[in-house]
């Protein structure tokens, strides 16, 4: 390791260190949100989700009290809700096994859901000085230049090789600190494409950059097939525009937010097609409109037409397209919502 690389880093992030909200703490339990929000949210979208999360939910007892149902809806539009059901999940366990302290410690914090090594990292050294390394992509893309690691970039090889390098660095300051400087100083002078050599402090001992193979690191996963795939949504009106909707238990994707009736496909469907599907079901129905969208998960793209249909019924259980706000659903979903209100 370069000489004095912490200091050097520490010195760097005390002048050049964002300004990010959970940066004003050290309660776990807030550290702990941000974090899981980060795992898989870029800062600039994951801010705001943040502030709102810990304005509804200030502490871990209210979270545990809430409902599932009302924290998917803060978290609405999000992605990746797995983590958020994990949440709930660990909320409640904090609550009747540490009363409601969240922990701060490494080894208490492995053992509860959605926590990996990376989070347990990330709190324990931020909230109490635990000399944890914490490994993401800002710093795997750093270390892999500096040090001109070719390993795949996600590699638990890539990881194990970056904390060992770093272990005695990270004894000499605040561990929390040098974690967070990491992740600042990869993300904004070491960024994926436009590095920032020319002000870069470690660029004279920096084997990517003496090589001129900064562009070539870290060395990413060999293309992962993107899928297409086809849904269908049905929003069906009623005589008095009221609509059913159901929670989706589908472990693909979206599992617990609410949907409208849906057709998969392994093609776009055409009107015809739409309406005989509908026609099975209803008896007199006419079309009104159709909306089609296309979203990007990380390994499949949603090819999705909304067809919108009246019918000459009354749903027991149907909804007026107003109270739907009380639900949560998945971005495309909502985002047709609000177009039809
Ligand atoms: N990404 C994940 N955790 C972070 C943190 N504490 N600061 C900046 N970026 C992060």
């Amino acid at each position: 390791m370069e000489n004095n690389f912490a200091k050097k880093l520490i010195e760097w992030y005390k002048i050049n260190q964002r300004d990010l909200p959970w940066r004003k703490t050290n309660d776990p339990y807030q550290i702990w949100v941000s974090e899981i929000i980060l795992q898989q949210t870029r800062i600039d979208q994951g801010t705001p989700y943040y502030l709102n999360f810990t304005e509804k939910f200030p502490d871990v007892k209210k979270l545990a009290e809430s409902t599932l149902n009302d924290l998917m809806k803060v978290c609405q539009g999000i992605g990746y809700y797995s983590r958020i059901v994990n949440m709930h999940k660990c909320a409640k366990i904090v609550v009747s096994e540490y009363n409601s302290n969240f922990p701060s410690k490494y080894d208490e914090l492995i053992n509860l859901p959605g926590i990996g090594d990376y989070t347990a990292s990330a709190i324990s050294s931020i909230c109490s000085g635990e000399s944890k390394m914490v490994v993401d992509g800002n710093v795997i893309r750093l270390f892999s230049r500096l040090y001109n690691l070719k390993y795949q970039q996600n590699s638990s090889m890539m990881k194990k090789t970056i904390k060992k390098i770093a272990e005695i660095e990270i004894l000499k300051f605040k561990s929390g600190d040098f974690n967070q400087a990491l992740m600042d100083y990869g993300s904004m002078i070491c960024s994926p494409k436009k590095y920032k050599c020319d002000i870069c402090i470690f660029s004279k001992s920096c084997e990517a950059f003496k090589l001129d193979i900064v562009d070539k690191l870290p060395v990413k996963k060999k293309n992962i097939s993107i899928s297409q795939r086809f849904f269908n949504y049905f929003i069906v009106l009623d005589k008095s525009s009221k609509v059913k909707i159901h929670k989706r238990k589908e472990k693909d994707i979206w599992n617990n937010l609410y949907e409208f009736e849906l057709l998969e496909t392994n093609n776009k469907i055409s009107f015809k097609e739409a309406e005989s599907y509908l026609k099975e079901k209803h008896e007199r129905l006419s079309f009104k409109k159709k909306h089609q969208v296309s979203h990007k998960l990380t390994h499949q793209v949603l090819s999705i037409d909304f067809w919108i249909f009246e019918v000459d019924e009354v749903f027991k259980l149907g909804l007026d397209i107003p109270s739907l706000n009380n639900y949560p659903f998945p971005k495309p979903i909502f985002s047709i919502i609000s177009k039809i209100q």
